[in-house]
């Protein structure tokens, strides 16, 4: 598993990779860019939100709802992202922080019309997810949403076809999202609703 480190080192080639994989519709970044275009144009639908990115990288996602006028809070553990995504969007509140230890005292107690997170809980395990997941609900103004883009499928069966037709590069040390799995721990706690966008990739929307 890539530690800070890793993607301290990552950083500057980060967007190019993506570019590629997501260009060769080949797991892991297939589907990428719809992914992002789908959740961008989903907090457009709100003038002027307030939103957090959970591990915002280079800024790809967030940086344009900046641009548009968007509140933008953000939490990522690499310092060479942070750095990146700065020069894109020097006022936003992006702040160094490893989300295994859940959210920093900082964005405790505000609340979010939106919180986006793409291609980054796939670093915590499932238990970390589902932990977290629960705090970030508590976070959520009301008709506020959780958009969450990332390597993601509709069932178990579906992520091991993807590991055998990706077996000579499949990542063990990354944990998918389940949909299946996550709507039934999540039910009691709220709406889990997913759409599938590529082969490895889909779209989380999660609503009190
Ligand atoms: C694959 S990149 C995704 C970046 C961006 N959201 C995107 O869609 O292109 C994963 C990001 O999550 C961050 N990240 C991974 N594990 C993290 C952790 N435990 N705490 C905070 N950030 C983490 C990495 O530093 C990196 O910027």
């Amino acid at each position: 598993m890539l530690n800070k480190q890793g993607f301290n080192l990552w950083a500057d080639d980060y967007d190019k990779t993506v570019q590629s994989s997501e260009e060769n519709d080949s797991y892991p970044f297939a589907g990428y860019k719809t992914i992002l275009n789908i959740i961008f144009n989903e907090v457009m639908q709100k003038q002027n939100s307030k939103v957090i990115d959970i591990g915002f990288g280079t800024g790809v996602l967030t940086s344009k709802l900046y641009d548009n006028g968007h509140q933008i809070d953000g939490v990522d553990f690499s310092d060479k992202m942070i750095d990146i995504a700065k020069t894109k969007m020097p006022k936003a509140n992006l702040i160094e922080w490893d989300i295994t230890n859940g959210l920093p005292p900082e964005f405790k107690e505000k609340k979010y019309d939106f919180i986006v997170s793409t291609y980054s809980l796939h670093h915590l395990s499932d238990e970390e997810k589902i932990m977290f997941l629960k705090q970030l609900i508590s976070l959520l103004r009301e008709n506020g949403k959780i958009l969450i883009g990332d390597i993601a499928f509709e069932n178990r069966e579906k992520l091991e076809l993807c590991q055998k037709d990706n077996i000579g590069h499949w990542d063990n040390d990354e944990f998918y999202l389940v949909y299946e799995e996550i709507k039934s721990v999540l039910i009691k706690v709220c709406n889990c609703d997913f759409y599938p966008i590529s082969h490895c990739g889909g779209v989380f929307v999660l609503s009190t």
